[in-house]
């Protein structure tokens, strides 16, 4: 049920909070409210305080909260966004029916919950895990190509620490912004595609020992055939799920081809490689260049993109010169540091 917008309540207010709908109430714990719940008073005009967060509150309380909700006087402050999202991300649908979110607050929550779903699915790779994934990509996708300029704020929080969820979502935001800089047209299938191949490259790694992966010297021989499998691996596990299109296929084999044929696991070359591939390709070594490891920093965005760009013999030119112009030309705006909003631990519970 749509909320009532009440149209009393000041401007100002919205910028540090913000009027919850009665469907993400519905989503918290009843009696213990996460976030600090306000109340606007119609009679002196303000915002009150009505209950702070993990506060018990009682039966009347919980109605009295759902009526002040219902009547579009319930806000939450904005500075608890963190809070708020980690609710949200469960129930991603409602970001598209939230009138209330800014489109900043609205990229965060769908890369959060994107990057919970990937890493659910890495832990246990069926369809069941599967399912929640790709009603999420969806939603996401849905935001997105109702207005393509909305990519810009995913693009903005790139992750730079590293591990294969936030890897995968990196790879996502990147690959759909290049993807629509070099598509005039396309259609809604087009996108979701798109977004499913690019979060899902990688997937095979999920099926390489844990120690590889994360291993700090060079991999011996024998290791190395191992990981130079996950390609082949990737597809056959989303084929095991039912899933398997020419987008998916594409992503999962070519993204380690390069232009030269020095890549694997095909050696193919240029334009044999098709564009998903390349694509797949580019954001695929961009989010590792400016990814750190235990090993090594990761590297200035602008620098990885300058050196992406200048390897003209292994990288389609046209997708690599686009991603250096927008950012030398600072087209993404302000970045943010989305590892350390999703690293801020859980609040204490406080109560009063
Ligand atoms: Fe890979
Ligand atoms: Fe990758």
């Amino acid at each position: 049920m749509a909320e009532k917008m009440n149209s009393s309540i000041p401007g100002h207010i919205n910028d540090e909070f913000y009027q919850i709908s009665s469907e993400i109430l519905g989503s918290f714990p009843k009696y213990r409210p996460p976030v600090d719940l306000f109340r606007f008073r119609e009679d002196i005009m303000v915002l009150a305080p009505y209950c702070r967060k993990e506060s018990r509150l009682t039966n009347e309380q919980v109605m009295e909260v759902a009526r002040i909700c219902e009547e579009g006087n319930l806000f939450v402050s904005r500075t608890d966004h963190h809070i708020y999202s980690r609710h949200i991300i469960r129930q991603l649908d409602l970001v598209l029916q939230d009138q209330n979110l800014k489109e900043a607050e609205i990229a965060d929550i769908c890369i959060r919950a994107l990057g919970m779903r990937y890493a659910d699915f890495c832990g246990q790779p069926v369809k069941a895990v599967f399912d929640p994934l790709y009603r999420d990509i969806l939603v996401t996708t849905e935001y997105i190509f109702a207005d393509r300029h909305r990519i810009n704020a995913f693009v903005r929080r790139l992750f730079r620490k590293h591990d294969q969820a936030r890897h995968a979502v990196n790879c996502m935001s990147l690959g759909l912004w290049l993807w629509l800089q070099s598509v005039a047209e396309y259609r809604r299938k087009d996108m979701d595609r798109m977004a499913v191949a690019l979060l899902m490259h990688d997937i095979g790694m999920c099926k390489v020992p844990a120690f590889l992966v994360n291993k700090q010297s060079p991999l011996k021989s024998e290791e190395r055939e191992k990981v130079i499998l996950h390609p082949v691996i990737g597809v056959k596990l989303m084929q095991k799920i039912e899933l398997s299109f020419e987008e998916l296929l594409r992503a999962c084999y070519e993204h380690h081809e390069r232009m030269d044929g020095s890549g694997y696991p095909q050696k193919i070359r240029s334009t044999q490689i098709s564009r998903t591939g390349r694509i797949t390709a580019a954001v695929d070594s961009f989010s590792a260049m400016i990814s750190e490891r235990p090993y090594a920093g990761g590297k200035d965005m602008l620098e990885a993109a300058r050196e992406l760009a200048a390897d003209t013999r292994r990288y389609d030119q046209e997708l690599t010169k686009m991603l250096f112009s927008a950012l030398a030309a600072g087209d993404f705006g302000q970045f943010t540091d989305m590892d350390a909003s999703l690293d801020a631990p859980a609040p204490a519970p406080c109560n009063l």
